[in-house]
C-alpha cells in the first residue's frame, strides 16, 4: 500500500490549497504519470459558479503541461471519499489506453476509508470521437 500512500499524501497536501469558498468541499488529486512522476491539482471555484474546475482536471492539466500524456494511478482526497464527477471521469479516460488497469483511489482525510475503481468501472460507454 506504500505505493498508494505516497499518492494520497500528495493529494492531501495539495488539498490544503483548494479554493472552495462557495461549497467548502475541499478536493485534492494526485496523478501518477506513466513515467512515475506525480502531478497534483486542487479544486478552484469561481464567483461565476459554472467556471469551477475540479481537482482531477487540474491535475491532468498539470500532467499535460509537463509534457506527459498518460497516467496510471490517481488518488483523490475529500472529506467523504467522494468519487470523481462525470466530467472528470471523461477527462481522465482521455489520457489512458488501459481502462482495466488505470485506477482511481478515493479516500477520506485520514485515509481510513479507501475505495479503488478502474476507469472501466468509472465510465462505461465513454465518449469517443
Ligand atoms: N469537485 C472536484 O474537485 N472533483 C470532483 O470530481 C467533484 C467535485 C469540486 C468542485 C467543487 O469545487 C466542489 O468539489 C463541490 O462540488
Amino acid at each position: 500500500m506504500q505505493f498508494w500512500d505516497e499518492l494520497i499524501n500528495e493529494a492531501k497536501k495539495v488539498r490544503n490549497s483548494a479554493y472552495a469558498p462557495f461549497s467548502s468541499y475541499l478536493v485534492g488529486a494526485a496523478i501518477r504519470g506513466k513515467s512515475g512522476k506525480i502531478y497534483v491539482g486542487c479544486n478552484v471555484e469561481n464567483s461565476s459558479y459554472g467556471l469551477t474546475v475540479c481537482a482531477e482536471r487540474n491535475a491532468i492539466s498539470a500532467m499535460i503541461a509537463a509534457g506527459e500524456t498518460e497516467w496510471t494511478h490517481c488518488a483523490v482526497v475529500t472529506k467523504n471519499s467522494g468519487s470523481p464527477c462525470g466530467a472528470c471521469r471523461q477527462v481522465l479516460a482521455e489520457f489512458t489506453r488501459d481502462f482495466e488497469n488505470a485506477q482511481v483511489m478515493c479516500c477520506n482525510e485520514d485515509g481510513t476509508d479507501r475505495k479503488i475503481w478502474s476507469i472501466a468501472e468509472l465510465i462505461p460507454g465513454v465518449f469517443r470521437l
